[in-house]
């Protein structure tokens, strides 16, 4: 068993898209263990996106990030970083799969609609950056 961080980004908590990703997480079997919704500011953004800081996209992303209430959840399953990954589609919607999450509904690269960690190191400190062991029903 293996968690992730997953956000469903400003863009798809202001299309009504919550329960849109929660469906297709929980037909992907995957656990939700721990979910809430927060308003990040500008810091606790440049803070989670850190290892993009010398991008040029840095400012951009953290201020989108910022600009109004996102869904933080830790999922929990099987090989459940890379799993996720399949279903949210690539950064790009226009190389991601059909049928994928930002296929369906991302508006550009940055306006992507959904997060997920890469590898177990980046979903141990996004999960942590988020929420405390008491916050994750494991
Ligand atoms: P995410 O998977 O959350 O990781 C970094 C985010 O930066 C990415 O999704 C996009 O929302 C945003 N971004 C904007 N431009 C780019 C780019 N050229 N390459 C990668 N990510 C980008």
């Amino acid at each position: 068993m293996e968690k992730t961080l997953s956000i469903i980004k400003p863009d798809g908590v202001s299309k009504g898209l919550i329960g849109e990703v929660i469906k297709r997480l929980e037909a992907a079997e995957f656990q939700i263990v721990a979910m809430k919704l927060i308003n990040m500011t500008k810091a606790q953004a440049q803070g989670f996106y850190a290892v993009h800081k010398e991008r040029p996209f840095f400012d951009s992303v953290t201020t989108f990030m910022s600009s109004g209430p996102a869904v933080v959840m830790v999922l929990k399953g099987v090989n459940v970083i890379a799993e996720y990954r399949k279903i949210m589609g690539a950064t790009d919607y226009k190389k991601a799969d059909e049928g994928t999450i930002r296929k369906s509904y991302a508006t550009d690269i940055e306006k992507n609609v959904v997060h997920g960690s890469d590898s177990p190191e980046t979903a141990a400190f996004e999960i942590s950056y988020f929420f405390n062991r008491f916050e994750i029903v494991d």
